[in-house]
């Protein structure tokens, strides 16, 4: 059975940073293919995945689009539903151990319920083809409440080296709560840490009241990257971030029940 885990948190807190390592350790511990949706609009996890011809073959949200312009302008034979499934399959881009789906722009003005609802369904029974769906999320908590938006078995909230991060991170799990979304656990990651961290932090990351999978340290090597446009899938396995996501990737697929 698939698991679909998502990341999201304030922005610029590392979120696509930390989806990027989560799929990396998931890919080579042979949970294998991995989905990775790249659910933020101004989509980058393709190049930290290293699969940056993904843009080329189009988004989501494009296909959705595509078809809520032809009006009902499908060629003969075809039911409309499935001249909307295949253009949503032609986006998928597929590679050996990583299978990526960029949403791209959410809908414009007008009524794209149907489309909507062949969506959700088509990301449901795609995801199940594989053990575990990772979605990159933009900042904020709006994407969860899009009707598009699937179960979530594991919310991770990652949150900077700050207060204003952990009650970002507070904020999202009430209203996650408040909206009644289908959220199996949550999760904290605090990201780009100094070496030490303050016990005063500690107690405050405590007081959030949600689990924490661990801290990732600054590491300067993961900017590098990003500036050199290298995927983070080649990041040295003994770089600080690489080593700290191992161990939270192996506690959150292996020990948490996820
Ligand atoms: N542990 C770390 N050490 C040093 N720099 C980091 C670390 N994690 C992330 N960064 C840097 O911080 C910046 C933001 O990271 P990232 O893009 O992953 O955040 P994000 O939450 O996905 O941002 P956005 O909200 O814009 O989508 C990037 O320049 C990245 O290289
Ligand atoms: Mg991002």
């Amino acid at each position: 059975m698939s698991r679909v885990v998502a990341i999201t948190g304030k922005g610029g807190t590392g979120k696509t940073t930390i989806s990027s390592l989560l799929i990396r350790y998931l890919v080579r511990s042979g949970k294998r293919p991995v989905l990775a949706v790249d659910a933020d609009p101004d989509s980058n996890l393709p190049e930290a995945l290293g699969m940056n011809g993904a843009k080329d073959l189009g988004t989501i949200g494009g296909a959705r689009q595509e078809f809520f312009d032809s009006k009902g302008d499908i060629p003969p034979g075809m039911t409309k539903e499935a001249c909307l499934e295949l253009k949503l399959n032609q986006v998928l881009v597929e590679s050996k151990d990583i299978d990526l789906l960029v949403m791209g722009r959410p809908e414009g003005a007008g009524c794209y319920c149907y489309i909507n609802n062949v969506l959700r369904n088509h990301l449901e029974v795609l995801g199940k083809n594989y053990p575990y769906v990772i979605i990159d999320n933009e900042a904020g908590l709006e994407h969860l409440s899009r009707r598009t938006a699937q179960d979530i078995d594991c919310l991770v909230v990652v949150s900077d080296y700050s207060l204003n991060g952990l009650r970002a991170a507070t904020r999202i799990k009430e209203l996650a709560a408040e909206m009644n979304l289908s959220i199996g656990s949550y999760f904290l990651i605090i990201n780009n840490t100094p070496d030490t961290v303050s016990p005063q932090f500690a107690d405050e990351v405590e007081k959030t009241g949600v689990p924490l999978l661990g801290f990732v340290p600054q590491d300067s090597l993961v900017p590098e990257y990003d500036i050199e446009r290298k995927s983070l899938m080649d990041i040295p396995e003994s770089s600080p971030a690489s080593v700290a996501l191992e161990q939270i990737a192996h506690n959150l697929f292996n020990h948490k029940g996820t």
